[in-house]
């Protein structure tokens, strides 16, 4: 029963997205974190569409600051894209197939790359505020996995491999075309936690000793919706802060979403020299 109703809540809107924009076909999905719908008003973007998330059946509104709530559709330097602008994360209280609903939705209007921006924490003492990190894996410590439930015959199998969630040839082409623009990056994993209390000073260093490098409340179940559909993940984390404990700083949503547009304008670089690249690259 529910793999049927979440099927069809991915077919409807996906048709509605569709019967709008017929002829379109985005090649690469974005999702646009905290302090990214800048993106939208790159010159490298040529809109060709908006569609408010109240007019996509089975979608909620978006309830986050810094965050709108629209589908995208244009070109971003020559690729086709379809934009999320906006996401719902597990901590405003939706049922996970509701916040994975847009991103499979993305995929089901058949993009092969789904790119993810977010902003996150630093744990690794050696990542700055302002700095960019590639995500290169990550720890699911949500509590929950938009797999849980009755399998899901028609959008994959049941025991997704993850050992290569995030695509490598992806994030060579993100680091190659970092390197020539002259932007620094590290590439580490990502830890995905439920929120919306920012973590305590002992969660962080319990984070470290896990192995992760920054720590955020998205993405993870993103990653895991898309690549159960067979669509290759790429992952840009905007470093806004140093997670609780290691500054004498509180965390603070104003500093985050600030700090986030300050690295917009080196994402806008990295992604409009990377997406046209993306098309020859691996398989999931
Ligand atoms: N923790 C969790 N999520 C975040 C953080 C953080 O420190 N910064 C930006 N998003």
């Amino acid at each position: 029963m529910k793999s049927q109703s979440v099927y069809s809540k991915i077919k409807d809107a996906a048709e509605l997205i569709q019967t709008r924009f017929q002829g379109f076909k985005p090649e690469v999905g974005v999702i646009l974190g905290s302090g990214f719908s800048g993106l939208m008003d790159s010159p490298e973007f040529t809109p060709i569409g908006t569609i408010p998330y109240s007019e996509i059946p089975h979608f909620h509104g978006v309830s986050v600051e810094g965050h709108a709530g629209s589908i995208k559709l244009g070109t971003f330097g020559t690729t086709p894209v379809a934009m999320l602008n906006g996401r719902f994360h597990l901590y405003e209280g939706y049922p996970m197939e509701d916040c994975v609903l847009p991103t499979r939705v993305l995929c089901s209007l058949g993009i092969h790359t789904l790119m993810i921006t977010n902003a996150v924490g630093a744990i690794n003492p050696k990542y700055r505020s302002g700095d960019l990190m590639f995500i290169e894996d990550h720890l699911n410590l949500m509590g929950d996995n938009p797999l849980r439930g009755a399998q899901m015959k028609e959008l994959g199998p049941q025991y997704p491999d993850m050992s290569q969630a995030y695509s490598f040839d992806c994030r060579r082409v993100l680091e190659s075309q970092a390197t020539q623009l002259d932007i620094s990056f590290h590439e580490g994993v990502y830890a995905g936690m439920l929120g919306p209390t920012y973590e305590t000073p002992a969660e962080v260093r319990m984070l470290r000793a896990m192995g992760a490098d920054v720590v955020g409340m998205s993405t993870v179940h993103e990653t895991i919706a898309a690549h159960h559909l067979g669509v290759r993940v790429a992952g840009i984390c905007s470093i806004t802060n140093l997670a609780a404990g290691l500054s004498n700083k509180p965390v603070s949503r104003t500093d985050i979403v600030e700090n986030s547009k300050n690295s917009l304008k080196n994402v806008e670089a990295i992604l409009s020299h990377s997406l046209p690249l993306f098309s020859g690259a691996d398989t999931v």
